[in-house]
């Protein structure tokens, strides 16, 4: 059975994302961390009549307590954008969060699955990946950027273009995440959808942007914590799934090194010197076991992949700095 921490379980997301974990029946334990408000939240969702049980921690002094002998931290603490913002915005703030409770997983629990949510993610996972090194525990097949929000927005919006289109059907989504090194892969839908180059570009950016959507329209109360908080336990559900001895295949943000040979795809399309890329990985009770093909990938998606890149290895180079200077 599986243990489950979440850090920053009183946030906007780590609040509905704690209630879906509290629904899981493999569940045994959930651990909810936060600065503020905990016990309350944690008291709350402790009521409901499912296997696990449910535990607060609050501050900095219990996150030992919160972390020993977990299975799978997921870790959605930090800042979230307001209007204007950009998820680079948030490295001044979210970088140090980061950086603090994956020092808590490197001391109390090494070997958990790691799931980071905290944007900006392209820099974040890095950030992750240093401190773990820093600490000799770093095994990158542990290690995810959830990217998950990506996917479930691009089966969304293009069933809101073609009403016949099955919105439970996954596209991959590749790169990064954020803005445009978000790269949805419609063309492994395209044979049913059949959407036009004006489609397919207008998807596409609202894929990559879609995030914006929420913010605007939650005018400065925040990003998206609902639909988030539904994809980030879409991967956890994925990952207790592996544990439980049932493999998995997701589109997560992860270190290139766990598998080079199933890297060279991407490689090959223009993540050549990239650490860290989302790729589609097959999961198992250990975490990344190999990193798949997408095939089809279009000439359009190729361009977008090559825009992807740079801005891709700048936010690894800002993680990477960040805890090694
Ligand atoms: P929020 O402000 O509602 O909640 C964040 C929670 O983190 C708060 O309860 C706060 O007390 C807590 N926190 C702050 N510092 C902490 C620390 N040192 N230790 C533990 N907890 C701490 O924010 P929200 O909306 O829940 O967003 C959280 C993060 O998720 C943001 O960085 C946001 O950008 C990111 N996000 C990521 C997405 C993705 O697709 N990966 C999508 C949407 C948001």
């Amino acid at each position: 059975m599986v243990k489950v921490a979440v850090l920053g379980a009183a946030g906007g997301i780590g609040q509905p994302l704690s209630l879906l974990v509290k629904l899981n029946e493999d569940v045994t334990a959930l651990n909810m961390y936060d600065i503020v408000r905990c016990p309350g939240v944690a008291a709350d969702i402790s009521h409901i009549n499912t296997n696990s049980t449910v535990t607060a921690f609050q501050g900095n002094d219990s996150l030992k307590d919160c972390l020993t002998g977990m299975d799978i931290v997921v870790i959605p603490a930090g800042v979230p954008r307001k209007p204007g913002m950009t998820r680079d915005d948030l490295f001044g703030v979210n970088a140090g969060i980061v950086r603090d409770l994956i020092q808590g997983v490197a001391d109390n629990c090494p070997k958990a699955l790691v799931c980071i949510i905290s944007n900006p993610v392209n820099s974040t996972v890095p950030i992750a990946a240093e401190v773990l090194k820093k600490n000799g525990v770093y095994d990158p097949k542990r290690l995810f950027g959830v990217s998950t929000l990506d996917i479930v927005r691009a089966s969304r919006f293009v069933r809101d273009v073609r009403p016949s289109f099955n919105a439970h059907t996954p596209i991959p989504v590749i790169g990064g995440h954020s803005g445009n090194t978000i790269v949805p892969i419609l063309s492994s839908v395209q044979s049913e959808v059949k959407l036009s180059e004006d489609e397919i570009k207008t998807v596409t950016h609202r894929i990559q942007f879609g995030g914006d959507e929420v913010v605007q329209a939650k005018n400065g109360e925040g990003s998206a914590t609902l639909s988030m908080a539904y994809a980030g336990y879409r991967f956890v559900a994925s990952l207790i799934s592996a544990i439980k001895g049932k493999p998995t295949t997701e589109c997560t943000f992860i270190d290139l090194s766990v598998d080079a040979q199933g890297a060279q795809f991407y490689r090959q399309l223009g993540a050549t010197d990239l650490e860290f890329f989302s790729v589609s990985a097959n999961i198992g009770p250990n975490g990344v076991e190999s990193i798949q093909p997408i095939s089809g990938i279009s000439p359009f998606e190729k361009e977008l992949i090559q825009a992807a890149v740079s801005p891709i290895a700048q936010n690894i180079a800002s993680g990477v700095n960040f805890i090694r200077k």
